[in-house]
Order: C-alpha cells, then structure tokens, then sequence
C-alpha cells in the first residue's frame, strides 16, 4: 500500500460542533496525568462506591482498575436512565430480515430485561457463574447479555455462525449450566436452525442444566424436557416481574467472557470487567462517534463479537443513545436494504466494516443513489484496514462527501477503540490515524527499539487502559505469554499486528503477524481450520494461510497431504469444504483447497507458511536455507 498523502480536513459544521475540539491539548494531558483523566472519564459514571485507586499495577500485566469501586454496568446502561426522562427515550429499534420491527423504550428494556433476569434467578443463575448465549440478532439477545449482568453472571456471548463443536467447547471451557438460544434465525430469506446445534452441542457439554429457549422462526426443533424451556412461556409465569434489583459488584467483577481465536488450536476466552469496561467503552463510544442526544446509531456487527458488545450494547447504552440493530444479510431482498434501513430510521452515525463496504460497493451507486442518506453525520469503519477505494466510496457516496469517517483499529482483546480517529481529526483514507486518549502505542522491531517513521514493525501499547481484557478464563499464564511475553522488560503490549507510523504521526496497519487470519473481519485462527481439515479421514497433514480477497479482505486457501492412497478430486475438495464449515463454521470455509504431496518445512518441522504464501501469490519465496529438502 503507498503512503496517501490525501487529507480530508473536517468541515466547520463538524468542528464548530464536536465535543472534542483540541485532541492535541487532552492527549497530552491524558499521557501526562494518566490515572486523573480516566478517574475524570469514571467520574461520569453512576458507582454505588467509589474507588479507592485508580490503577493498580503491582501484579502485572495483570493490571487492576478502579479497586474498591462498586458498580453494575446494567446500571449505568439502563438503570441511570431509566430514573431521568430518558425512560421515555428509544433505546432500541430493531428490525428482522423478513421486514417487521420492533422499538424499545429505556423503560420498555428496563422491563424486558428484569423479566428475564428474574427467570434466569428462578432458575438459579447467580453472581459468579458464566452463562452461554447462542442467538440470532434478535432483541433478545442483548436482553439476555444485560439481564445476565444485572444479576452479576457473565455473560458468553457465542457468535450464531459457529459450529457444534466450536460451541460445545466454549461451553465446556465457561463450564456453562444455562444455555440460551433461540430456535434459529433468518439469513438470506432462509432458516439458521440454532436449536438443532444446540442439541447437538449439548450432547458434549454435561455442565448443561438449563436452556432456554426463545421462539424466533417457529419451525420445528426438538425439545427435552426437564432441560429446555419455551422463553415465552416463562415470561407469562408469575416469577417473571418486571422488578428486580441489579446486583452490586466490584469493579473487577467479571462481565462478560469472549472467545477469539490466536495461534493455537483452542479459542482464549478473553476476560472483561464491569468497572473499567463500562468506562472505556462510555468514553471512547461519546467521544469518538461525538454522541449527540438526538443521534440514531447503527452499528451493523452481531453481538456475538466484541464489536457488538462494545459498541451495539454497552457503549452507546451507557451513554443512553439510540441504537439500531438489523437481523440479517445486507443485499437481502435486495442489495438496497442498508441504505433504505438508514433511510427509515433517520440513521446519523453507521459503524460497519471494509469487507461489508466493498460488498455493497460491488452492487454499484445506483442502490444508495436510490435513498435519502442525508441523515447520515458520522461513519465508522472497524476489522480490518480499509482500503483507499473502499474509503472513498463509503466517503463520496454514502457520506455525501461531508461524513467523516471513525477508521478504528482495536481487538477484542483491547476491549474498545485505541487509534482512531476523532471527528476533527484530518483523514488520511486507509490511516486508522492516532492514538486515543491515554495511549502510546508505537512501532517496535523485535528488540523493542523505535522505528524511524515509514518503517514497517509491530504494534505495541506502552500503557495499560481501563477496557483491557484482563486474563484467558482458566489459563493466566498463556495471556501472559500471548501478550506480554514479547517485550516484557518494557512492559509493553504486543498487539499481534504490524504497521507503521508515518511523519505526521498517523498509524497505518498492515495486517496480523500471526497466525491469525481475518476473513471478511472476522478472526480465525489458520490452527482450528487445520485442525478441522486433519479431523477428515482421507486427510494426512494440512497447512492454512490467508490470501488476499477483493471483498472478504482475506480468504482462506489450503494445503493438504491426502492419507495413502488417496487422491486428490473436485469432489474431495468439496467435501473438504463442507466438512471444516461444519467443524468450524460458515465463515471458516475455505476458498481453496491444494493437494500437494510434501509442505515445505523447516528441519525441526515447523510448516513454512511463508512459503506457501509467496507461492500461491507468485511472489519470490525469500530466504529459503532453513527448507528441508
Ligand atoms: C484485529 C482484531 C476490534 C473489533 C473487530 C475486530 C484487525 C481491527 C482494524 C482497523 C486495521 C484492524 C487487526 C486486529 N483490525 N480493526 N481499523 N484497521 N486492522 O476484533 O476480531 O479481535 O480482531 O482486527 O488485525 O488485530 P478482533
């Protein structure tokens, strides 16, 4: 990618109006007093309790924040609101693929997610314990992550998309004793039969006591009794009241487990927590997309990944914004159906991704050229780096020319945005350009020394923040090598991305450097799709890498040894495909499949990726001396 020199400098209308009018001025200042601009950010917040201190350091990497603070999330996302005139205010406007829509008040959620939280208390569910949530983009599905909060449970939120197996194991490693579902949901027109994978997972998940199920489709699903529970049914019971107390908890109380995938086989389940999750994700959320009273912001992502949590859910909840949510595919009935959705609802702020962009892109101007987008103020890119075109597009055409567009890099991991833009920020297209506050990320080589700028190396973050994820449920140790093992006498976060920082200080991210693969945003670990493959009976070995894809940014493309005898075939390339989107899931599966008799190795055995990358693209190999022959 060539440096732009492109700038997009704000409009007055956008300066003379944003809440943030001198980035320079704060960010110094949240450098130099650090722990006085987050307890200022906290300070927005409704705590039972204040903190004693505001970071604690003396264990890290396993930082603490806001000690001795009490606080729920659910309380400020809704509680706080719900006491003001706000309770008359839309939360949430919801619509599903086949065309009905649903609004929430603050008081019509308020009520909504008492009533389950007083089920999920009638079956037993408390403080402390991890409860599994595998649902359609369906209101219910952020009811059921706050009514979990509210009574102090953590929330496992696993994405829709995923396979029986990658389900059961996250239930397995949440030791999960309630499950909540939905009999499936609707994609392109078509029925995603969730209550079927359920069942399937469960067979392997023994922790399960309890699921409950909620009726989105209606069509038929198998139920067992003593186990699984109509929703509706238990929302028409007496327990279900539409009172119920939110639970105090410490600020480190955990909130909610995400599962995401990295170098190794098993998913981590990455750790967030009420206190400072709740302040990151306000204060990034306000600032960034310059969150007005009056907005109506969409944000496209299922809540099943962390874009979803952070800003679907809590982010804007806790800023007491309107939010949207749609249920299904972008180019269903027609390829018109975002820009008609931004249309109907008065949609001011779209946080969506590249790959969906380039998507839409494909289809011409003519679909958004159809609408009225003239509601649109602020736009939001996040998964991966935007390529120049896909900018100047959502730019030119979406945003009428006069929309800036939020370019946010952050992981799951980092639990909220960490460089990104602000709406006075000039726009370099492709530049997730600064840092936000509190933040000091740099470009690092192996050793830790400062590159020069224009130079390519990794990202690291030299300060902890309040939104970081906290450790890997049930495997401190491997967060601490994951993350912090690379530059561990400086202290710094190693991000797993490169990138680099050019002249006037804006970064620009090149990609993952391991083995992590992003396939239209979503992360996928090349481990678990070998893992899938090798699982095949004909199958010997497997090597997976990533290949650049015009629309889904990267695709998957696979090398295989077939077991003796076997031979390579459509057919069996296929059946390939099939078998890893089943042990995987949809999105993992692959566009191509090699079969090849030897992957290149070094001699102590490790598959050289990197080979099979320059090959599959035609490019040079490099240095190969460390190839075993
Ligand atoms: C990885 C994290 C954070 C929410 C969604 C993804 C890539 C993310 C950008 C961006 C360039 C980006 C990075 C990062 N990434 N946003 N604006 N520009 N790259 O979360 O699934 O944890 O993935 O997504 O490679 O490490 P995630």
């Amino acid at each position: 990618m060539t440096e732009q020199n492109e700038l997009f400098a704000p409009s007055r209308e956008i300066t003379e109006k944003a809440l943030i009018k001198d980035y320079d001025t704060l960010y110094r200042r949240s450098i130099e007093e650090r722990e006085a601009f987050w307890a200022e950010e906290a300070g927005k917040l409704g705590w039972y309790k204040k903190w004693d201190r505001v970071l604690d350091s003396s264990q890290k990497p396993f930082y603490k924040w806001f000690t001795g603070g009490k606080i729920n999330i659910v309380h400020n996302a809704i509680d706080r609101h719900v006491a003001t005139w706000r309770r008359n205010k839309l939360a949430l406007i919801w619509e599903g693929e086949p065309g009905e829509s649903r609004t929430y008040s603050y008081h019509a959620l308020n009520r909504e997610v008492c009533k389950f939280a007083n089920i999920l208390k009638s079956m037993g569910v408390k403080k402390g314990e991890i409860v599994t949530i595998y649902m359609p983009q369906i209101p219910e599905l952020p009811i059921a992550m706050l009514a979990c909060a509210k009574l102090g449970a953590a929330h496992s939120v696993v994405f829709g998309g995923f396979s029986v197996d990658a389900l059961s194991a996250r239930i397995r490693d949440a030791n999960s004793r309630v499950v909540i579902t939905a009999d499936g949901g609707f994609r392109r027109g078509k029925v995603v039969d969730l209550k079927g994978t359920v069942n399937e997972a469960l067979k392997d998940a023994p922790t399960v006591e309890v699921c409950i199920v909620i009726r989105r489709t209606g069509h038929a699903v198998t139920m067992e009794s003593d186990r699984d529970f109509w929703f509706h049914e238990l929302m028409g019971l007496p327990i279900a009241t539409s009172k119920c107390e939110t639970e105090v908890m410490d600020a480190e109380d955990p909130l909610f487990i995400l599962y995401t995938s990295g170098t190794t086989g098993s998913p981590k389940g990455l750790v967030h927590t009420h206190g400072g999750y709740a302040v990151y994700t306000s204060s990034t959320m306000r600032n960034v997309f310059d969150l007005r009273e009056e907005d109506r912001y969409w944000c496209t992502a299922d809540p099943g990944w962390i874009t979803g949590h952070s800003y679907l859910v809590y982010g804007p909840l806790i800023n007491g914004a309107t939010l949207v949510m749609y249920e299904g595919a972008p180019n269903h009935p027609y390829p018109n159906r975002w820009w008609q959705m931004v249309e109907k609802y008065g949609v001011s702020i779209l946080y969506t991704s590249p790959t969906a962009i380039r998507g839409l892109m494909r289809f011409g101007e003519q679909w958004p050229r159809r609408h009225d987008l003239s509601c649109l103020r602020l736009l939001g890119s996040v998964g991966e780096p935007i390529n120049p075109e896909a900018w100047r597009w959502y730019h030119r055409v979406i945003g009428g020319g006069r929309c800036p567009i939020m370019d946010t890099w952050w992981q799951t991991e980092t639990g909220g945005f960490v460089i990104t833009p602000l709406p006075i920020t000039p726009l370099k297209p492709g530049s997730a350009t600064k840092p936000y506050f509190g933040h000091e990320p740099a470009i690092v080589d192996d050793d830790g020394n400062e590159l020069a700028p224009g130079q390519e190396g990794h990202l690291v973050l030299k300060a902890p923040w309040p939104g970081m994820a906290r450790t890997i449920l049930g495997d401190p140790e491997r967060f601490r090598k994951t993350y912090w093992s690379a530059y561990e006498k400086q202290g710094w976060y190693k991000a797993g991305d490169s990138g680099r920082k050019d002249k006037d200080g804006y970064f620009w991210i090149i990609g993952r450097t391991d083995d992590v693969i992003k396939v239209s945003g979503h992360r996928l670990g090349t481990a678990e799709i070998e893992s899938a493959l090798v699982s095949h009976q004909d199958v010997a070995e497997a090597a997976v890498i990533g290949v650049p894809h015009e629309v889904k940014g990267q695709a998957i493309h696979c090398f295989v040894i077939l077991k003796h005898r076997k031979v390579g075939s459509r057919e069996l390339e296929e059946e390939l495909k099939a078998h890893v989107s089943r042990q995987v899931g949809a999105l993992a599966r692959p566009e191509k499949i090699d079969f090849m008799d030897a992957l290149p190795k070094t001699r102590s055995g490790k598959i050289m990726r990197r080979v099979l990358k320059a090959r599959a693209l035609g490019q040079d190999v490099g240095d190969i001396s460390t190839l075993e022959e």
